[in-house]
């Protein structure tokens, strides 16, 4: 190899890694965000010069349901505001296209679309299921399932969220399924190191509102008074913090339904915890 060329292949060797570094980058913030998806449940004609509105309607619910999607088909359709009933109750008030609510509010009962204003034709109304992704799992990395399962269970998120992380009731109130949360990875450390006001969920962080620490929800133990949030079993350092949460992203999150295969990995091939899947 001459010597002038050196310099030169140098730079491809550069560029080739600065290239890698980047792709690799990119594709890991691709994974750590969750993904959404919008199913149909309904499309339902509405006649707003009728007096009753919507005929009634029942929607099939999906499990991993996070958010029910409101989709106007109409060219009023930035004017038109509705309400919806379930039985003799207004569950939900000024919907607009495009807005989204919690799904309990929906329940296997029937519903009717009341009160419509901004439009004097009928329309079509879609209404949506928000459902999140299911996530290509990391299979292969054993290090990491272990290392965060020890987490898991050494800060309790098991005995509140279950070791399938679909929560439940319990002490301190039902804990929100950890297979279906939104939050994304900064979302997830915020709340495990901070837990969440005047909720059950504990803070797990060695700093947070400790003396005037302010970095949890820019309020201090004092100013938060019986509304702090319960302390952790086992406070967590900052690697332990950052465990749990690849633990939730690349194990819990997203995942389906619980699967036998899944409580096998968690318990082991010979425990009778997973006895209740296999019988089905
Ligand atoms: C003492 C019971 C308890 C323990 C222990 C616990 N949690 Fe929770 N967690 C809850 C409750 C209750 C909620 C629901 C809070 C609410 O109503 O907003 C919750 C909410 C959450 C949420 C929010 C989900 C969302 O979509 O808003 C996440 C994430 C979470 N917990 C993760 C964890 C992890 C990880 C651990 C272990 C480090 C853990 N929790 C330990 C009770 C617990």
């Amino acid at each position: 190899m001459s010597l002038h060329y050196l310099p030169f292949k140098l730079f491809d060797i550069l560029l080739f890694a600065f290239l890698l570094l980047i792709s690799g980058t990119l594709t890991a913030q691709a994974h750590n965000n969750p993904e959404f998806k919008n199913e149909l449940l309904k499309s339902v004609n509405i006649e707003p010069l009728s007096s009753s509105g919507s005929e009634e309607f029942t929607v099939a619910l999906p499990k991993d349901l996070i958010r029910v999607v409101w989709s106007i088909d109409s060219a009023d359709k930035d004017n038109i505001v509705f309400s919806v009933k379930s039985g003799d109750k207004i569950i939900a008030e000024d919907i607009k296209n495009g807005a989204e609510t919690l799904p309990n509010i929906l329940t296997d009962n029937k519903f009717m679309i009341v009160n419509v204003k901004g439009t004097e034709t009928t329309f079509k109304l879609d209404v949506l299921a928000r459902l999140i992704v299911k996530k290509e799992k990391k299979s292969a990395d054993t290090d990491a399932f272990l290392a965060g399962r020890k987490v898991y269970r050494k800060a309790n998120c098991v005995g509140c969220h279950k070791w399938h992380g679909s929560g439940g009731g319990g002490y301190g109130g039902a804990a929100l399924s950890l297979r279906t949360t939104g939050l994304d990875k900064e979302g997830l450390k915020y709340l495990i190191r901070c837990g969440r006001p005047s909720t059950g969920m504990p803070y797990h962080g060695r700093k947070a509102y400790k003396g005037d620490d302010t970095s949890c929800y820019n309020t201090t133990a004092e100013k938060l008074g019986k509304n702090i949030p319960p302390r952790a079993r086992s406070l967590l350092s900052e690697r332990q913090l950052n465990v749990v949460v690849d633990y939730v992203e690349n194990v819990v999150q997203g995942s389906g339904e619980i699967t036998l295969e899944q409580c096998v990995v968690y318990w082991g091939e010979k425990s009778r915890q997973c006895d209740e899947f296999r019988n089905n």
